[in-house]
């Protein structure tokens, strides 16, 4: 049985969020983006894709093949050097910075360094989230923040497993518990679309599987659009609906993720 196929019996069969079923409304959509760096050959080369609602879609490639590049360009984290970004129905390559903000504002984004600041307790990064949405020192702290942001910041710990390691500081965590952590904070959010770039590769293989079960799990629940990165090839498989392959700059591979194995993916790194 696949991850996928997995995931389904746990969840009573039936709410992953297939193709077929997907929204068509484009949530992400890259048009002709094309990026270098210093002058150098491009490392992304026109390159067009959507991702509608409620997909979810993995982004697979060799190293050095333009993945972070191409996610954080999406928020324009990098600026692409041409081309289009339109996410959640806006248009970011002419926003303001303010605009900006508020787009990225409704984006989840997970690093594989998860960014969590060590000496503060679980709780405190997660009421770090409520920043998306509520501006001033009540996000700043725990202690500060309303108690409406703490019961929903400890309602996000919770849905990652972590409610009783709320008061404990980040940098007493596992890699494991940190990571499910910085999915917690980027749940309270309440993003719209999550974009994570390699969001286990720090972990171990049983952590890995464990993160990236509860991750994607929460992401279907929540009918978010999903868009990640992963060098684990039965990740990439068997919790996306569609894969995309970089090589040599460009998509070379969008196709159904059932329809895809290991062996058929392992064409884009030779
Ligand atoms: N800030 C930068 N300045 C110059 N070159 C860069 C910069 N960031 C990335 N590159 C180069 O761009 C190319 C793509 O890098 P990128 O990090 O996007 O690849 P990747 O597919 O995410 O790789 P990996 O699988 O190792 O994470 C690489 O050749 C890299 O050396
Ligand atoms: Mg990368």
């Amino acid at each position: 049985m696949n991850l996928t196929a997995q995931l389904d019996v746990k969840l009573g069969g039936g709410a992953m969020a297939s193709p077929s079923n997907a929204s068509r409304i484009q949530d992400l959509s890259i048009s002709s983006l094309t990026k270098s760096y210093d002058g150098q050959a491009p490392v992304l080369r026109d390159i067009s894709f959507e991702i509608h609602r409620g997909e979810a879609v993995a982004l697979v490639g060799a190293n050095g093949t333009g993945k972070s590049t191409l996610m954080r360009c999406c928020l324009r984290l990098i600026e692409p050097d041409a081309g289009g970004v339109k996410i959640l129905g806006a248009d970011i390559t002419g926003l303001s910075r303010k605009a900006l903000r508020d787009v990225r504002a409704q984006a989840g984004f997970i690093f594989q360094r998860h960014n969590l600041v060590p000496r503060f307790s679980a709780l405190s990064n997660v009421v770090h989230g409520a920043q998306a949405w509520s501006r001033g020192p009540r996000t700043w702290h725990q202690a500060l923040a309303s108690k409406a942001v703490r019961e929903e910041a400890m309602y996000c710990l919770d849905l990652v497993g972590l409610a009783d390691f709320a008061k404990r500081r980040v940098d007493q965590l596992s890699g494991g518990q940190s990571q499910r952590v910085a999915i917690a904070r980027a749940l309270m959010q309440r993003p719209r679309i999550m974009l994570a770039d390699e969001p286990v590769a720090s972990l171990d293989p049983k952590a890995g599987e464990e993160v990236m079960e509860l991750f994607v799990r929460l992401i279907k629940s929540q009918g978010l659009t999903l868009f990640y990165s992963s060098h684990h090839l039965e990740h990439a498989i068997g919790y996306s609906d569609r894969i995309l392959g970089l090589r040599g700059g460009v998509v070379a591979l969008d196709g159904e993720s059932n329809s895809q194995n290991v062996n058929s993916l392992r064409g884009l790194y030779d």
